[in-house]
Parts: structure tokens; sequence; C-alpha cells
């Protein structure tokens, strides 16, 4: 991708706002919290053609081959309740599997919370990071990486080189507008995941940070984008674990 292109894409999904593109960043999630921190407007939009320091979700990185993922933050101001902000991540994730499928002819599907799925193979990811003070959200930075060829990993894969970058990154745009300004209440988000969703449906392991561990049959999300799953003991909620698919 190029400054123009990203330029081209917001324009194309007719939002107007800064663009700052970067050759080579270390997190562009890090670059859209600082413009956030200094005022900078809605839709502000950072973009990059590799990181260094790139984040992932769970304080993991996030690797991409330079000059062959899109990688973008967006920064926002919702007015939304602080416990609703689960929900924007979840709407990027759809907003993302829809553009994409549209792009490559190839279905691309959601996995919970915000991981981009081709078969079982992960192609791009989206992390939210914000600012929240009492009750109050002063930001959002909405990051998101897709690869277009896949990385050095296990199970990664990618879109495609020849994908047309303005048209998958405009598509993006223009689809998570639309259900930005639609947030509430959350039925649209909800039923757009779950029509675009891998997860549901499947049996699934919930793993927390410390450790914990609880599997079973992936049966909903719910009006704040957490995922309802019906364990032996009946319905129980994940928040924010790591969720596996198993066979
Ligand atoms: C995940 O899969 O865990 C989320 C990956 C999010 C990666 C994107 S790339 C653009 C933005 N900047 C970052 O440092 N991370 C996000």
């Amino acid at each position: 991708m190029t400054a123009t292109e990203l330029e081209r894409s917001l324009a194309l999904a007719g939002l107007s706002a800064p663009v700052h593109w970067h050759e080579v960043t270390g997190s562009t999630n890090a670059d859209a919290a600082e413009l956030a921190e200094a005022d900078a407007p809605e839709w502000s939009v950072v973009g990059a053609g590799h990181q260094t320091a790139g984040r992932g979700r769970m304080g993991r990185s996030w690797l991409d081959r330079p000059g062959d993922a899109l990688m973008a933050s967006i920064v926002l101001r919702p007015s939304m309740p602080v416990e609703s902000v689960g929900l924007l991540p979840l709407l990027a994730g759809v907003a993302w599997a829809e553009s994409a499928s549209e792009a490559t002819g190839v279905e691309v599907r959601c996995k919970w919370p915000n991981d981009l799925l081709v078969g079982n193979d992960k192609v791009g990811g989206v992390l939210a990071e914000s600012s929240v003070v009492g009750d109050t959200l002063r930001w959002v930075v909405i990051g998101s990486g897709v690869n277009l060829t896949a990385p050095d990993i296990d199970g990664a894969a990618g879109l495609g080189a020849g994908v047309d970058r303005v048209a998958l990154l405009g598509g993006f745009l223009s689809r998570f507008h639309r259900g930005y300004i639609a947030a509430e209440p959350s039925e649209e988000i909800v039923a757009r995941w779950s029509a675009a969703s891998a997860t549901l449906g499947r049996r699934v392991a919930a793993v927390a940070i410390d450790g914990r561990h609880r599997s079973g049959l992936a049966v909903a999300i719910d009006a704040w984008g957490r995922l309802v799953i019906e364990t032996g003991d009946g319905p129980t909620v994940v928040a924010s674990e790591e969720v596996e698919h198993l066979r």
C-alpha cells in the first residue's frame, strides 16, 4: 500500500480525515493512540508498509511480511457506554470478512473475538485499544492487520498478493463506518457477525490467562459481544479468554 492508496481508501468509504502513512513504523496502534491523545479527529487513520513492533491480542506480537500486509489503525471517539466497547472489534472483524470475501471471491470468516480465517488458517486480526476515564470512553483505536501473502508462521494464510488493496481497505472502512453509526442497539452487529462466524456451532475451549479452561458448544454472542458457550453445566459467558476451535 502507499499513502495515496490509503487516502483513496478513505475517500472510497466517503470519509474525510487526516491520513498518516509510514513505510516503516513500530506499531500503527501506538501511533494512533498518540494521535488520539493529541486530539486527532475521529476517523484519523495511520497505515504502514511494515511494523517493527506490531501488537497482537493478549500481549502477543503481530508479524508482517514487509509490503505484503494491510495494516491500519483508526482513531474513534465513540459515545457508547464503556460496557459496549467489545462490539467494536467484532464489527471490525465482520467488516473485514465481508470486504475480503467480496474482494477475493474466497470466503473469509470470523473467529471469536476478532480473528479472520480462510478455512482454518488465520489471515488477519483486529486489536482494539482504548482510554477510559471513570465510565467514559475518551478514545478507541481499532487496529487491523490483514496478510496478503502468508508470513512464515504455522497456520497463517494470505488473501493473495494481487488483491485490489484500495477496494479491500475502502470496503472495510465503509462497512465499518455503516455499522459504527448504527452500533446501538447492537442487534445489527450481532446479526452480521453471527452470519460470518466460523465459531458459532463449533465446540470450543476458552482458556483464561490464569490457565483456567472451559469447553462447550459456541451457541451465540450476546448484546455486548461476549461469546456464549453451552457447557455440561448450562450456558456460560466468555468475555476475554482465548478461544480455540476444537475438532
Ligand atoms: C491479533 O490477531 O492478535 C490482532 C492483530 C492486530 C494487528 C494490527 S496490525 C495494525 C495494528 N497495529 C498493531 O500494532 N497491531 C494492529
